[in-house]
């Protein structure tokens, strides 16, 4: 008994090379994508792995406690000696200035002294009082400072600061 066996031939075909954002229907992943894919690939071929900088970690506390007693807190973060600690509230939309200091604050020139803040953690993750620190705060506690010219960080230390808002204000 004879039987026949039908071979069809096997194609092999480099891929397609397109331009543009042109979507491939066989893998679903766009030309774009792919091209970002192999970009990722050859930069960690060559490159030395991305440093992680150290970072500080803050708590704003509000001046006023809510009902039950708790005083209300933000949290932001900052890589470390990137920053003044102005920069930072105001990145993170968090009311540094009382009524005065709204309207007659210098923008951060070092000439009003309103952007008083308290440091009640974390002093040691911060720069020493400025001149301007010491003719604006004068007689005040020594945890207040201006966050106009607090650099939050060194560049190489990291940890938590804790910062009370408007401390002039506090109830
Ligand atoms: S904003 Fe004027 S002294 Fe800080």
């Amino acid at each position: 008994m004879a039987f026949t066996v039908n071979l069809t031939p096997l194609t092999l075909r480099s891929p397609e090379i397109t331009t543009g954002n042109i979507s491939s229907p066989k893998s679903g992943i766009s030309f774009n994508k792919k091209r970002q894919i192999l970009a990722f690939a050859a930069s960690n071929s060559t490159e030395e792995p991305p440093t992680i900088k150290p970072e500080i970690e803050l708590e704003f506390l509000g001046p006023t406690a809510g009902g039950d007693g708790r005083y209300p807190v933000d949290r932001a973060a900052a890589v470390s000696g990137d920053k003044l600690l102005r920069t930072i509230m105001e990145d993170n939309k968090l009311e540094l200035y009382g009524p005065y200091g709204k309207l007659m604050n210098c923008g951060g020139g070092g000439s009003c002294g309103t952007c008083i803040v308290e440091v009640l953690e974390g002093k040691e993750l911060l720069n020493e009082r400025t001149n301007t620190e010491l003719k604006y705060l004068k007689k005040k506690p020594e945890s207040w400072r201006l966050a106009c010219q607090t650099i939050v960080g060194n560049k190489e230390n990291s940890g938590k600061v804790v910062v009370q808002r408007l401390p002039q204000r506090k109830k």
